[in-house]
């Protein structure tokens, strides 16, 4: 590690990166998170020794051990940010809040702190390599995916010895297939996703992997995504499997669930507080009963939902459904301040309106 927190990195170019044609060909309908550039970040950590061998190299399989501890014992994290490119150069959103967020991971999953400024350099050292990636459709971004493993090889149960952080990256189009269609949510009574001392608030791959059954479960329901209710009561909104929960008032109030430790604090979701008070809205962060969403939706005081996040952007929620029926937000269609609020945001982050907040991070 040289001074400052930084890394130097060995810069590899990929011999049989994909040719101009081929790539070009991808990046029509990338979809979401099923093809990738031609190279990817490494970085090793060993108790002792710190962060060592920063490297740009080609993508490639990563060769493991049976016994590697991760495989076992799922001590990893991952994050999860977009960089853009518009007519001035490429850029990123709020990098230094992923950034921030896979410390805290880390530290929730025992696992070494990445320094801040390594993790921003080699999301930088990434898209400068492989900056022909981008897909030029409208809602075309690069998706980058930064995460870090215990590659240490032994089953003892303790935190790992040693580490491996990589970023591979991905050319996307719109996470949920068709244009800003609402999604219908199925309410998950009997599979919880974090609990009150867990890990909820770090973005660990384990989370996911609980809520699978309940992802299940809800196409078995006819829904795009689970609603998960808290671990106690089983009453209050948390989330989604990968997205934060906003309902929005006949009077142009929104209410999120509050940051209760169980929640994973969504860069999205600051962002939409953020904008939406800067359009004078009031914003409630306090805990959403399903009963009070359903009758309240059943009113009509609840005239919109949405889902948001960095995949998702934001996304209406249409109609939520439990074995004890459905309810709809409005008509079912998109709301009005749901849609003017996801305009405002995609707007900052596409470069096409000012930024006020230094949320955009200039890359090329
Ligand atoms: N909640 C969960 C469980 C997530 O996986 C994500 C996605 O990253 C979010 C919320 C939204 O977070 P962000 O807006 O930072 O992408
Ligand atoms: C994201 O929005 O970046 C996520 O991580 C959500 C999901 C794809 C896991």
């Amino acid at each position: 590690m040289s001074g400052g927190g930084r890394l130097d990195f060995e810069i590899r170019p990929n011999p049989r990166a994909v040719a101009a044609d081929e790539r070009e060909a991808l990046l029509v309908d990338p979809g979401f998170g099923r093809i990738f550039t031609d190279h990817m970040v490494t970085i090793r950590y060993a108790d002792g020794k710190g962060w060592y061998d920063a490297r740009v190299e080609p993508r490639a399989p990563i060769s493991i051990d049976p016994a590697t501890a991760v495989l076992h014992y799922a001590q990893e994290i991952f994050e999860g940010l977009k960089a853009y490119r518009n007519d001035d150069g490429v850029t990123m959103f709020r990098p230094d809040a992923n950034a921030r967020r896979f410390t805290v991971s880390a530290a929730r999953m025992a696992m070494p702190a990445l320094p801040e400024q390594v993790f921003l350099d080699s999301l930088h050292k990434l898209i400068e390599i492989d900056r022909e990636w981008f897909p030029s459709i409208p809602d075309g971004s690069l998706y980058l995916r930064p995460f870090m493993y215990a590659s240490e090889v032994f089953l003892g149960v303790r935190p790992a010895l040693e580490y491996l952080y990589a970023v591979i990256a991905s050319p996307v189009g719109a996470y949920f297939a068709g244009f800003v269609k609402p999604v219908t949510l199925w309410v998950s009574q009997e599979y919880t996703r974090a609990a009150p001392g867990g890990t909820g608030a770090a973005k660990c791959g384990g989370n996911y992997a609980a809520s699978l059954v309940a992802l299940t479960e809800a196409a078995a329901n006819g829904c795009d995504q689970v609603v998960y209710l808290d671990a106690v009561h089983r009453e209050y909104v948390d989330e989604l499997g990968g997205m934060n929960v906003f309902v929005v008032y006949d009077d142009g109030t929104l209410v999120t669930p509050p940051l209760n430790g169980s929640i994973l604090p969504g860069i999205t979701r600051d962002s939409v507080i953020t904008l939406a008070e800067r359009a004078g809205r009031r914003v409630v962060e306090r805990p959403i009963a399903m009963s009070q969403w359903r009758s309240e939706a059943a009113s009509g005081r609840i005239r919109e939902a949405f889902a948001c996040g960095t995949a998702a952007v934001i996304t209406p929620i249409g109609t939520v459904r439990s074995a004890a029926g459905d309810f709809t937000m409005g008509d079912g269609g998109p709301g009005e301040i749901t849609m003017a609020l996801r305009q405002e945001l995609v707007d900052i982050q596409r470069g096409r309106a000012e930024d006020p907040f230094g949320w955009v991070h200039r890359v090329l």
